[in-house]
């Protein structure tokens, strides 16, 4: 279906937008991917130690997961993909190739992030309460131990669990099962990193 692809494709260029990136670029900062843990996120961004910076990333990383998700729920219907279960695995495909683009974005030579606030935007478009539960999954953990990549692990590992529970349409846990091992592979070092006790606290410089 040429329609579907046209969708998945827009979702991974939207995807691509590195903002992290782009916002370091436009404000005149370091290029994220030279410092720290080289990472093009938030969490990095912040370790440049501006906080403006930091929260332009991950409002422009989550607001693409959520514009991609939502514009296809708006678009679908118009284009013959409204109908049960298409629609469904239409958001699903959507979904996966918006954080597909993050992760490998093809204007940043396929170097991107690790997904967490693209996923967490996505969330809140599938299903509201999904969303706000992961996030709160991701506030308790960052709240009590003070370490980004282990939030996102944990909020990342319940994300399946709360979706099964909040929204439990076989597609979407099916989506955010792939989502959620996609990020995990992505945190590879910041794993090796809290195994050896390495692993530095948020906000703490590069
Ligand atoms: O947003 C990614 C975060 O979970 C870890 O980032 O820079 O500490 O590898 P970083």
């Amino acid at each position: 279906n040429l329609t579907l692809v046209i969708f998945i494709i827009a979702a991974y260029l939207i995807g691509s937008l590195s903002f992290a990136v782009i916002v370091s670029r436009v404000m005149g900062l370091a290029d994220p991917r030279s410092y720290g843990s080289n990472n093009p996120g938030a969490t990095n961004v912040l370790r440049s130690g501006n906080k403006k910076a930091a929260a332009l990333t991950l409002l422009g990383d989550a607001l693409k997961g959520w514009v991609a998700v939502f514009i296809a729920q708006q678009l679908a219907p118009t284009f013959g993909l409204g109908a049960t279960p298409v629609f469904e695995q239409t958001i699903a495909a959507v979904a996966l190739a918006v954080t597909i683009g993050h992760m490998w974005p093809i204007f940043f030579s396929f170097k991107g992030g690790k997904g967490v606030a693209t996923a967490a935007g996505i969330l809140l478009a599938l299903n509201g309460w999904l969303g706000l539960a992961t996030l709160g999954i991701w506030l308790f953990v960052a709240k009590g131990l003070k370490i980004s990549s282990l939030s996102a692990i944990a909020a990342a590992i319940a994300a399946p669990f709360l979706c099964w529970w909040l929204l439990p349409v076989p597609v979407y846990i099916a989506a955010v099962i792939a989502i959620s091992a996609l990020l995990i592979v992505r945190h590879k070092q910041n794993i090796i990193g809290l195994l050896s006790g390495k692993e530095g606290k948020i906000g703490e410089k590069a």
